[in-house]
């Protein structure tokens, strides 16, 4: 359940009327609902207290400041994946040392950076990196914690394309490579050892794989104690997937459930990064209709977001859901594609959906829209990025701008490298 609603036949984004949210700052717009995302967040810490938990949301899924401040008050860490959202997590008042750095190629001034903050965890995915953390700690007169991503080779049953827990990703390491690392860390005086981590993908709709991540990622550990390895976590990482269309509600409860039930054997704390289930349905993309073009083949219905705004469909053919403001009981329902003004082919946001007949200056909103959209947006075709609204109850508050003609073409003044 979320918060877009329909009252007097006219959606809202919790109180408010999304037409007066187009009024007020105009489409494209991305709007996120304050009372869902807390409900998200208060959900999953709550399905994860009866085990010692640190929920570190993965800050890639949606890292506008005002969003993170709102999850990082709920008591959340984060999980980040570069230097820029280390210092984003930073200034939206995350606590430093719940904060993992995930990721496969990490540069000397990441490294450095986190070391700095002071985090829980790099979570190291090669020897190559661990040697890099090694020198830059001692560099820095300094010890840094690292947790070994192991890649447990689970198919995790979704969308090749955000698959990671498989051998023919770059992702983590072997079971046997983390059990030759572990002995080698004791030789490397600038790390140590905290705990072991694995991520095997996103919107996994499926508890299963995730269960057998947790019994193979419980196993290791034992061994690894067992052997004189001091532990401190296991970091079992993100991916309950949401409901963009027919999947079934995400089981939050059942999947603390089977975490819990496995890691509970080795007595080390839990780590999750969860970004969708926390991020997903907070939020839409508000869009006007631009025109209706009939071709011999198709109604489009073209709107003025486009892939550059949210590029899931295009890239992944993902399904997000697509609803009219106004609920339109009266009108003829039509089947249209629905795209935007960009000049490629994939642009689109839906394929073959049925709506009530639209007009040029109707109101049509992307579902799913507050996990992996404004995050992954660009200004292809020079189009400035939208604006990001969050409501709250009666209120709501412009938290990003829409990008301005001077955002797009700054920097690009011409100068000599290094010169005055
Ligand atoms: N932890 C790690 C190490 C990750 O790589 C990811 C996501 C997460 C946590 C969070 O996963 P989540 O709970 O959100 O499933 N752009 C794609 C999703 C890419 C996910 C990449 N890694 C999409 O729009 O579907």
């Amino acid at each position: 359940m979320d918060h877009f609603i329909y009252k007097n036949g006219e959606a809202h984004c919790e109180n408010i009327p999304l037409t007066e949210i187009a009024e007020a700052v105009g489409t494209p717009a991305y709007i996120y609902s304050r009372n869902t995302l807390k409900r998200h967040a208060r959900r999953i810490i709550e399905a994860f207290s009866a085990y010692p938990t640190l929920a570190c949301f993965a800050v890639k899924a949606n890292s506008n400041l005002s969003f993170l401040r709102e999850i990082f008050d709920e008591g959340f860490g984060a999980d980040l994946v570069s230097h820029g959202e280390l210092q984003r997590a930073l200034k939206a008042g995350v606590k430093p040392h719940e904060i993992v750095f995930s990721g496969v190629g990490k540069k000397d001034y990441e490294i450095r950076a986190g070391i700095e903050a002071g985090i829980l965890s790099f979570n190291v995915e090669s020897s190559f990196e661990l040697e890099s953390i090694n020198r830059i700690a001692l560099d820095m007169g300094k010890m840094a914690p690292v947790c070994l991503r192991i890649n447990p080779n689970i198919d995790a049953k979704t969308n090749p394309k955000i698959a990671t827990g498989l051998f023919s990703t770059k992702f983590g390491m072997s079971e046997a490579e983390a059990k030759t690392l572990v002995t080698e860390i004791q030789e490397l005086p600038g790390v140590q050892l905290v705990g072991i981590a694995c991520h095997i993908g996103s919107q996994i709709t499926d508890l299963k794989p995730l269960e057998e991540a947790a019994e193979k990622m419980s196993s290791i550990a034992l061994e690894m104690l067992g052997n004189g390895h001091p532990l401190e976590f296991i970091d079992m990482g993100g991916g309950l997937g949401i409901r963009y269309k027919d999947e079934p509600d995400p089981d939050v409860e059942g999947y603390a459930s089977v975490l819990i039930k496995h890691v509970q054997k080795t007595g080390l704390k839990l780590v999750i990064e969860p970004g969708r289930l926390l991020a997903g349905n907070t939020g839409i993309l508000l869009n006007k209709v631009i025109g209706i073009k009939k071709t011999p083949q198709k109604n489009f219905a073209i709107v003025d977001g486009a892939m550059n705004d949210v590029i899931r469909p295009s890239l992944y053919d993902s399904f997000h859901d697509i609803a009219t403001v106004h609920e339109g009981v009266d009108k003829p329902e039509v089947l249209y594609d629905v795209v935007g003004p960009v000049c490629e082919t994939g642009d689109f946001f839906g394929k073959d959906r049925t709506l009530p007949q639209l007009h040029a200056g109707d109101l049509v909103f992307l579902k799913s829209c507050g996990a992996y959209a404004a995050t992954m947006a660009s200004n292809y075709n020079s189009r400035p990025r939208a604006p990001e609204v969050l409501v709250d109850g009666d209120k709501y508050y412009i938290i990003k701008p829409r990008e301005t003609l001077e955002d797009l073409w700054r920097g690009e003044e011409v100068t000599i490298p290094g010169g005055e």
